[in-house]
């Protein structure tokens, strides 16, 4: 493909210094827009020259990169010494130029397949997000799970992997014997198969309506009846070993619940390439106990249980417990088992664990395990934790179901607003992710209607606004082409900052990788939109010149499809009206 305005100053530093291109590649940054004292547009810093092995260029580096500026035709215009680096200041038409033509041969590979980044394209990236409780609550941290799998998801892919979204159910454990028995008790199949509207406004859990009633009512009696939650326990004995009856009835609360969850998974946009869960790899727990105790790493315990040693003296001053005394398997038996049939399956090269920071010691302790067994993949296995979001909850009580979060926003935003359904739905979701996204993960935060509700400020409407501005002014001006030979009009500041920004693209999306976190990107693409923003006011199209207009459509063009590349990995579709 085209190389860009980097890839030509990295050939020119490479040839001066006599080094190869490859050292100088990750050494390169854009200077931030926000930073700039000087003119400079690109910068390394001298430290990590040295330490890549530029030593022995060492002493007259600068002086050699000054020849750069003094070529013919140099793409660097001036070469200065910053604190700890060496700025050059670029040739802005040769920016404009290399900028606008890579970005008009090839807008949608645009900062994604850099030479920055080319060391990340390739191999297999599973990414387990979302992953719900069937007979539980569904939890803003669910929520919150989607949203950042579903960009991890996004950008893995944009960055060239090949990626598997997988969706791992909590549909199996002791949860489902109080279902299952509650169901037996006060269930009926009826109210199941009609899900009458009447129940629309009683307490709504995860489950279907019906399902909720006996799911409430259950739970409720369980904690001052004991025969209950014998029965509960009783009902999963059944379950555990493969009981036809309590089987057929876990069957159907599954699907009911997977329907009801793949269509709120659709109107947000996201969507899953498998739906596994707990269930599915219990049935290959005992396989994996087999194979822990021919390796000697089971351990079974005076109280009947079985654990696996995970401390460092081999004195069980910390482990995992595998097996209950009743036999059956915990929720991370069924983990061991699940990474293992995934590697086996899918062949990943890395797998990212998406949920809150309360299970980060599970993780630890899964990876542990499997690298105990001798799994070295397991070097490659992440785990994204997030902070608890607090206080989502709506005006009939504390969220309990996804769409819950969904129909309250539509019922406080429809007070000021009228829009089609879908839009709102977008909108919300957008509001949700970019609240969310502007923040280390780690930290808790605090939901607020109110901000997500918000109409103005740095929230992905004004990218989703932003966006359907740039795409009206360029519908208006379909009919002028917007290839542009001649770039000089774009010499002036506001051109340039866009420029200099869109340059830094590539570096961002590295930093979102590397760290799996979001905000890098959400902060590129509100200052994008900021930057795009005034130079939508001050450079006018209409009215100017022919090949003002020409020159500065192809800008505007530019900005846009990065903008929608941005928005896409974030998880928002960018809309072309508003
Ligand atoms: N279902 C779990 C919960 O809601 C999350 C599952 C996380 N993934 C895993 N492989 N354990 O808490």
């Amino acid at each position: 493909h085209t190389h860009g305005v980097i890839a030509l100053l990295v050939l020119q530093l490479a040839e001066v210094c006599g080094l190869s291109e490859d050292v100088f590649i990750p050494l390169i940054s854009a200077v931030p827009v926000s930073k700039k004292q000087s003119a400079a547009d690109l910068c390394v810093s001298v430290k990590r020259l040295l330490q890549n092995g530029a030593v022995a260029a060492g002493g007259d580096l600068q002086s050699k990169t000054q020849a750069l500026a003094n070529q013919r035709d140099a793409v660097v215009e001036e070469v200065s010494a910053g604190r700890g680096v060496i700025l050059f200041r670029l040739n802005k038409l040769i920016l404009a130029q290399k900028l606008l033509e890579q970005l008009r041969s090839e807008p949608d590979v645009f900062g994604v397949k850099s030479e920055l980044l080319h060391h990340l394209q390739g191999g297999r990236t599973l990414v387990e997000f979302s992953s719900p409780n069937i007979a539980k609550k569904f939890h803003a941290g669910h929520l919150r799970s989607t949203i950042i799998g579903n960009f991890i998801a996004n950008l893995k892919k944009a960055l060239g992997k090949e990626v598997i979204r997988v969706n791992y159910l909590g549909d199996w454990g002791m949860q489902f014997g109080l279902l299952g028995a509650g169901f037996e008790r006060f269930g009926s199949q009826e109210k199941l198969r009609t899900q009458p509207l009447e129940h629309l406004f009683e307490v709504r859990s995860c489950v279907s309506f019906a399902l909720a009633q006996v799911y409430v009512q259950v739970n409720r009696e369980a904690e001052r009846d004991e025969s209950v939650r014998s029965a509960a326990a009783e009902f999963f004995r059944r379950l555990e070993q493969n009981e036809d009856q309590a089987l057929a009835l876990w069957r159907q609360f599954r699907e009911i619940t997977v329907d009801e969850y793949k269509r709120i998974y659709q109107r947000l946009g996201v969507h899953f390439d498998h739906y596994s869960g707990e269930a599915f790899h219990h049935h290959q727990t005992q396989n994996v106990l087999d194979v822990l105790m021919s390796q000697g790493l089971l351990k079974t315990t005076e109280k009947g249980t079985a654990v696996v040693d995970l401390s460092e003296a081999g004195d069980m001053s910390s482990y995992a417990t595998l097996v209950r005394s009743d036999g059956t398997s915990l929720y991370i038996t069924r983990d061991v088992a699940a990474a293992l049939d995934r590697k086996q399956r899918f062949g990943f090269d890395e797998m990212i664990y998406v949920t809150d920071k309360s299970q980060t010691v599970h993780f630890q302790q899964l990876f542990h395990i499997l690298q105990t067994m001798g799994h070295q993949w397991t070097e490659r296995c992440v785990h994204v934790a997030f902070g608890l979001v607090q206080g989502m909850s709506t005006r009939r009580g504390e969220v309990v179901f996804l769409e819950d979060v969904l129909e309250e926003a539509r019922s406080r935003m429809l007070n000021n607003m009228r829009q089609s359904s879908t839009e709102l739905d977008v909108l919300m979701f957008i509001k949700c992710v970019c609240q969310d996204f502007r923040g280390p993960l780690m930290s808790d935060y605090k939901f607020d209607w109110d901000k997500v509700l918000q109409a103005h400020g740095d929230t992905g409407v004004f990218l989703q606004y932003t966006h359907a501005r740039l795409c009206s002014l360029l519908r208006r001006h379909a009919s002028e082409t917007h290839s542009c030979c001649d770039v000089s009009p774009l010499v002036d500041s506001r051109s340039v900052s866009v420029l200099q920004h869109l340059l830094r693209y590539d570096e961002v999306l590295l930093q979102s990788a590397n760290e799996l976190q979001p905000r890098h990107l959400v902060i590129f693409l509100m200052t994008l939109s900021h930057l795009a923003a005034s130079a939508h006011r001050e450079l006018p199209v209409k009215g100017s010149s022919a090949a003002v207009a020409q020159a500065r459509l192809c800008l505007f063009s530019a900005v846009r499809s990065v903008l929608a590349n941005g928005m896409r990995i974030l998880g928002i579709t960018p809309v072309e009206k508003m």
